[in-house]
This record gives structure tokens, sequence and C-alpha cells, in this order.
């Protein structure tokens, strides 16, 4: 039986396990995907195993999405460009790294019925996503992209790879047509203590995180009238452009894919 895995650390919370298998047997493959807890220094041993293709494929995630970066043969356009791999495929001999959290966040965008043209986007947080999301937004024609980061130093790095973008400091308020959260605020139910998102109204609030479902900062979103969207999205089209690279397959998105990932 062929094997894919996703690996991270954490890793327990990941549901791609799921949804990869429930397609690999909607379309009669034979092959098994899993979840593996890697530290860093294994890093190097398992992408061998990939070469070895004693594992076909792999996705990665937090907090190793650029440090598999120095082991891979190759990488795409967009891996290069946001210097975050999620995917990784062994193609004409070669380890390739992909990324495709930039499409994911295209198409669950465009699921949303939201135009983002001529708009001006603040996103909260610096993290191991923004790169990709900012990607995304720039392909978008957005007007301005404004990154508020706890932990300015990281949000100056992120300028140094995408030069149009501006700082905003933690806390200080701004005008916004659409706000994002790519913090880590939210999966443990916090609250984003921003004085600013209570009197946002006709926005659209935006979390990448999906689980929970409505996070405190969308509930807030929604209270004062603003169009809401979670990362459910997000990560179920990633996780279809993986399976299409792997397999060839476009698999199907329907109410049982988005029941899967309900019940954690
Ligand atoms: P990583 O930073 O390792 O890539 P991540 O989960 O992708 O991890 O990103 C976590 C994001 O949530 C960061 O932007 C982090 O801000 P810092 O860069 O200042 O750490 C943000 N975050 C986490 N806890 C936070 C808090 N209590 N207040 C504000 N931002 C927070």
């Amino acid at each position: 039986m062929k094997r894919y895995s996703v690996i991270g650390n954490p890793i327990d919370h990941s549901l791609s396990p799921k949804l990869h298998n429930y397609w690999l047997k909607e379309n009669n493959i034979d092959a098994n995907y899993n979840k593996i807890k890697l530290e860093e220094s294994e890093i190097k041993n398992f992408i061998q195993e990939i070469k070895e293709q004693k594992i076909i494929g792999c996705n990665v995630t937090v907090p190793f999405k650029k440090k598999v970066i120095p082991y891979l043969d190759k990488l795409s356009p967009e891996s290069e460009k946001t210097q975050s791999v999620n995917t990784i495929i062994f193609h004409n001999n070669l380890l390739v790294g992909h990324n495709t959290d930039i499409v994911g966040f295209q198409k669950a965008i465009q699921n949303a019925n939201y135009n983002f043209k001529n708009k001006k986007i603040l996103i909260l947080g610096a993290g191991g996503v923004v790169p990709s999301i900012i990607f995304a937004l720039n392909k978008m024609n957005v007007s301005k992209i404004i990154i508020s980061n706890r932990t300015k130093e990281k949000a100056v790095n992120l300028k140094n790879q995408f030069s149009d973008i501006d700082i905003l400091e933690w806390g200080m308020a701004i005008s916004y047509d659409v706000i994002i959260n790519a913090t880590s605020l939210g999966l443990k139910n916090e609250s984003i203590n921003l004085d600013y998102l209570n009197t946002s109204k006709n926005k659209l609030f935006y979390d990448v995180i999906y689980n929970p479902a409505e996070t405190n900062f969308l509930k807030e979103g929604k209270k004062s009238g603003n169009q809401i969207e979670n990362g459910k999205l997000m990560f179920i089209y990633q996780a279809f452009e993986a399976f299409k690279l792997w397999h060839g397959i476009e698999p199907v998105i329907d109410k049982e894919t988005l029941k899967l990932l309900n019940n954690d």
C-alpha cells in the first residue's frame, strides 16, 4: 500500500488524514495517509524516505514549511517566492516542493463571493501562512496589504520579502475593507483584544482558523454586522490541490467532505 503523510509538530490536531483517506477511498486508490510528529533533526531522514519512495509524498505543516526547503531538489515558483512548502512530490527523480496554500486561499475567497479587487486588507499575524496569503492577495489586485503583528520584527521580515506591504504597530487602528486573522489566537477560544474590531461594520472578517468554526474574532465581527468566513475551505482546497498533484485526480468536495471536518 502506498504511503502518504503530513509532518509537523504538534500534529495531533491535523485533520488532513481524515480528508485524504476519505478521498483515497472514494477514488479506490490503494494508499494510506497518516500524520507524523517530527523533531526538526528528523526532517532530513524523513525526506530521504520520500526520495527512496518508501513514502510517496507528504504535506508539511507548522513549523516546518520553510525548514524542509534545504532538503528538496526543486521548488515551484510559488514556493520559491513565499519560501513555504506544504506539499512534497517526487517527480522525474526530483523532490519538488509545492505551495498549495496559495490556491487554497484563492479558491476559498472565490467561494466566499467577495471581490478583493481594490480592497484594503489588514492581516493580523506574521506566521507561517502569511506569505502564502500575501502572494494570493497580490494576484487578486488588492489596493493595499497591511500587516500588524505583536512581534514587529517578523512583520519587517515579511516586508523584506514583499516590499509593497505596510506595517502597522500591534494595537494601533487603521481603516480596512477586509481583516484577516492569521494569528493563532482563537484556536483555544482566546479573543483578540483590539478595540477597533468592535467598531467595524460591513467589512469581511476572515479567520484562517476553522476549528472552532466560529472564533471569538468571527463572533465579534458578526455581532457588529460584518460578513464572516472561516478557514475551512482554504484547508479543504489546499488538500484538494495536493491530492491532484499526487494522484492526478480532482477529488469531490461535497457535503460529506465538509462534515468530515466538523467532528473534531
Ligand atoms: P509561527 O510564528 O511559528 O509561524 P504561527 O502559528 O504560524 O507560528 O503564527 C502564530 C502567530 O500568532 C504569530 O503571528 C504570533 O505573533 P508573534 O509573532 O508575536 O509571536 C501570533 N500570536 C500568537 N499568540 C499571540 C498573542 N497572545 N497576541 C498576539 N499575537 C499572537
